[in-house]
C-alpha cells in the first residue's frame, strides 16, 4: 500500500508532451518524498484506438475520447493539457469551472486576451494551476537563478537568448494536422514566437525581471504550403523566424532570436547573461553544465569555468544519482511534478502560475505587433 495520498490525473493529448508528463507522473515518487502520488486515471484523445494503445503502454486506467467528459468526471482531481495551443483555453476554462487543478502546457494561450481570461477563471474558481515552462527546472538553469538572485552577477547589462531549429526548411512540408499543427496559425497562434521564444522569454523574465519595450522582425520564408486538413495549398500564417531586441525594466538590454531555418541546429536553446561582476551562459545541448565567469577571481586564474551541475548541493540533484552523474531533459518534467506536489501539500502556488505566465504572453503579443507595424512596442503590464 502506498503511503501517499492519490492525485488522480486526467491527461488530454498523448503526443510528445503527453509522454514526457506521463513519465514524470510515474517516476516522481521513486525519487522525491512528496505527500501525494499521481494516479494515471484517464487519458483522453480523439482516437479511441490511439488512446487505448497509449493507456496500455503507460498504464492509464481508462480512456476518454472527448475532453469534456474527462473534465466532468468526479474521479479526476487534475487536468493536464497537452494538446495544441488553440485548445488550451477552452479546456482550461471548463476544467476550472469543474473545480479541477490544471497543469497546462506552454504557451498558456493563443494571445494575451485569451490567457487573461484563463488566469481570471482559475483564480475565480480557486483551483491550483501551473504552466509547463520546464526549462526553469533544468538544474543548471535553476542554479543560474540562485546565482543571479544572490547578486553574484551584480548589475545586469545584457541578456541574450537563441532557440534555433531547422526542421521546416523543406517547402514540401505540409501544414496542419497531426505533428504539423505548429505550422498552422489557426492551431498554433504563431510560429517560433509562441513555440520557441516563449520558452526563452519565460526564462528571461524569471532570471532578469520584466520586459518593458520590444522591437522585432519576423519572416515567413515559405509563404504557401499544402494544408493537411483541407488538401489545398494555403497561405502560411506563422512566423518561421523572429528576432527582437528589448529593454528590461531593470535597465538591461535583451536580444532574442529564434528560427526553424538554421540548418544544422535541432533544438539549440542558449542564453547568456552579462553582469558587472560576472557572466553566465547555458546551452540546452549541454544542459547539465553552467558556464560562469567571475571578474573577482585572481586575475592570473580568471576565465570561464564550466560547472558540471551534478553535485548534491546543486538544485534537485540530491534526489538523483551520485556527484558527477548527470540527468537529462525528461527530468525537468519530473521536477515540475515534484514541485507541484510539494506546493500542493504546503498550500502555495506553483510557479509559473497562469497569472505569471501571462507576462510571457504579453511579450509575445508585443513582439508580433512590433513585427507587423515595424516600430517599438510597449509590453502591456500584467
Ligand atoms: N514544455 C515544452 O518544452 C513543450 C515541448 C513541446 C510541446 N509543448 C506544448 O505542448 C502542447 C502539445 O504539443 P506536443 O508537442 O505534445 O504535440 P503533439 O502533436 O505531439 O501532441 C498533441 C496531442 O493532442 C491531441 N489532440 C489534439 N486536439 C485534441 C483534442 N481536441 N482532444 C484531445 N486530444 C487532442 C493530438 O491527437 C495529440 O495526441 C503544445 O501546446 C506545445 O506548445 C511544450
Amino acid at each position: 500500500m502506498s503511503k501517499q495520498k492519490p492525485l488522480n490525473v486526467g491527461l488530454v493529448g498523448y503526443g510528445f508532451m503527453g509522454r514526457t508528463h506521463s513519465n514524470a507522473y510515474k517516476r516522481v515518487n521513486d525519487f522525491f518524498e512528496v505527500a501525494h502520488r499521481p494516479v494515471l486515471k484517464a487519458v483522453c484523445g480523439r482516437s479511441d484506438a490511439g488512446a487505448k494503445k497509449f493507456a496500455e503502454t503507460w498504464g492509464y486506467e481508462s480512456v476518454e475520447t472527448d475532453w469534456r467528459k474527462l473534465v466532468e468526471r468526479k474521479d479526476i482531481d487534475a487536468i493536464d493539457i497537452c494538446t495544441p495551443n488553440n485548445t488550451h483555453a477552452e479546456i482550461a476554462l471548463a476544467a476550472a469551472a469543474a473545480g479541477k487543478m490544471i497543469l497546462c502546457e506552454k504557451p498558456l494561450s493563443m494571445n494575451l486576451k485569451e490567457g487573461s481570461a484563463m488566469a481570471d477563471a482559475v483564480e475565480k474558481a480557486g483551483v491550483r494551476n501551473t504552466v509547463w515552462y520546464n526549462y526553469r527546472r533544468v538544474p543548471a538553469v535553476t542554479l543560474a537563478k540562485s546565482l543571479i538572485d544572490e547578486g553574484k552577477l551584480g548589475r545586469i547589462f545584457h541578456y541574450r537568448a537563441n532557440f534555433l531549429q531547422d526542421w521546416t526548411i523543406s517547402a514540401d512540408l505540409p501544414q496542419g494536422g497531426a505533428g504539423l499543427w505548429r505550422l498552422d496559425a489557426a492551431a498554433a497562434g504563431s510560429g517560433v514566437t509562441g513555440d520557441l521564444l516563449a520558452h526563452c522569454i519565460d526564462t528571461a523574465i524569471w532570471l532578469n525581471g520584466t520586459i518593458g519595450t520590444v522591437c522585432s522582425m519576423t519572416e515567413t520564408f515559405v509563404k504557401e504550403r499544402k494544408h493537411n486538413l483541407t488538401g489545398k495549398v494555403e497561405p502560411v500564417g506563422i512566423d518561421d523566424a523572429c528576432a527582437f531586441m528589448c529593454r528590461f525594466d531593470n535597465g538591461s538590454l535583451g536580444l532574442f532570436e529564434s528560427t526553424r531555418y538554421a540548418r544544422g541546429h535541432k533544438a539549440l536553446y542558449t542564453f547568456e547573461v552579462n553582469g558587472e561582476k560576472a557572466s553566465l551562459k547555458w546551452d540546452l545541448h549541454d544542459l547539465h553544465r553552467l558556464q560562469y565567469f567571475d571578474h573577482r577571481d585572481d586575475s592570473a586564474l580568471r576565465g570561464w569555468r564550466s560547472i558540471h551541475v551534478t553535485d548534491g548541493e546543486h538544485p534537485y540533484m540530491n534526489r538523483w544519482w551520485v556527484p558527477g552523474l548527470q540527468i537529462g531533459y525528461e527530468h525537468t518534467f519530473v521536477h515540475q511534478v515534484a514541485d507541484f506536489l510539494a506546493d500542493l501539500a504546503a498550500d502555495r502556488p506553483t510557479s509559473p502560475t497562469f497569472r505569471e505566465a501571462l507576462s510571457t504572453q504579453a511579450v509575445c503579443d508585443a513582439v508580433l505587433d512590433s513585427a507587423e507595424v515595424g516600430t517599438w512596442q510597449t509590453v502591456i503590464p500584467v
